[in-house]
């Protein structure tokens, strides 16, 4: 088996004719926290859509699993094990948290988890599961989406922001989780987020992302010993 799930080679990517990603190579590991940083607008969310194929891809190549992966759709891309949580809109408001778990069963096509060992990563969704998603603190709403995810046994997760805006204590139960779904359920994750400090404390490689272009590469430590960049770009002293 190799050791990555993932790599990108040499991707450049955008809008339309609006590129934003400039020669990105790099790779995510079987039973890694692979963690993206960078400042606002430097590409990281368009990094993972240009995963799930929703950029136009100008060249380079995305490989999965040994299977070339450049040219395909969303759907199929979601077909082939890969699970992406966008920032916002990852759960169908107008639901409530019962009909919002049993649909992401019905649309997945293919095996699903069990619904007992899903909710085992929050368990604590349980008691919300007739409540409406919109009625959901963004906390709750990131949990079951995080959920919904799992429900179609992805081999690689793509997380986009999942703590924004939460409260420290929040934040910090979504990073163990995040830690929980590679040790106790063998996903890899692609994680992008803003606070980066934390992001990085849990990371096992990270990239530094810097107007579309990867300036680091690396131990997350090694990062974090970087005052030149963290200080500058992550806002970390
Ligand atoms: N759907 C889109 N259409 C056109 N430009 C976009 C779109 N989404 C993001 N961009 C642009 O791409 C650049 C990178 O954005 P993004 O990937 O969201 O950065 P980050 O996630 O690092 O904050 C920005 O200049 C942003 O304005
Ligand atoms: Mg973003």
């Amino acid at each position: 088996m190799p050791s990555s799930i993932i790599a990108l080679n040499d991707v450049n990517a955008g809008y339309g004719k609006f590129q934003v990603l400039f020669g990105v190579s790099m790779a995510a590991d079987y039973r890694e926290i692979t963690v993206i940083v960078g400042p606002n607008g430097s590409g990281k969310s368009t990094l993972l859509r240009t995963i799930f194929g929703l950029t136009s891809i100008y060249s380079g190549e995305v490989i999965f699993k040994n299977i070339n992966i450049t040219s395909k759709k969303p759907h199929e891309i979601a077909k082939l094990g890969i699970a992406y949580l966008p920032q916002l809109e990852n759960v169908f408001l107008n639901l409530t948290v019962k009909e919002n778990i049993l649909l992401a069963t019905y649309i997945h096509e293919g095996e699903t988890m069990d619904i007992e060992e899903a909710i085992g990563l929050f368990p604590q969704l349980k008691a919300l599961f007739e409540r409406k998603a919109s009625t959901l603190s963004g906390g709750e709403r990131q949990m079951l989406a995080m959920t919904m995810a799992l429900l179609r046994k992805p081999s690689l997760m793509l997380l986009d922001e999942p703590t924004a805006n939460m409260a420290p204590k929040i934040a910090k139960l979504i990073f163990e989780k995040i830690i929980e779904l590679k040790e106790n359920y063998n996903i890899p994750v692609i994680l992008v987020e803003q606070n980066a400090k934390k992001a990085l404390e849990i990371g096992d490689k990270a990239y530094l992302l810097v107007a579309g272009r990867k300036i680091f590469e690396g131990l997350p430590q090694e990062l974090l010993e970087k005052p030149d960049l963290t200080k500058v770009y992550l806002g970390i002293d």
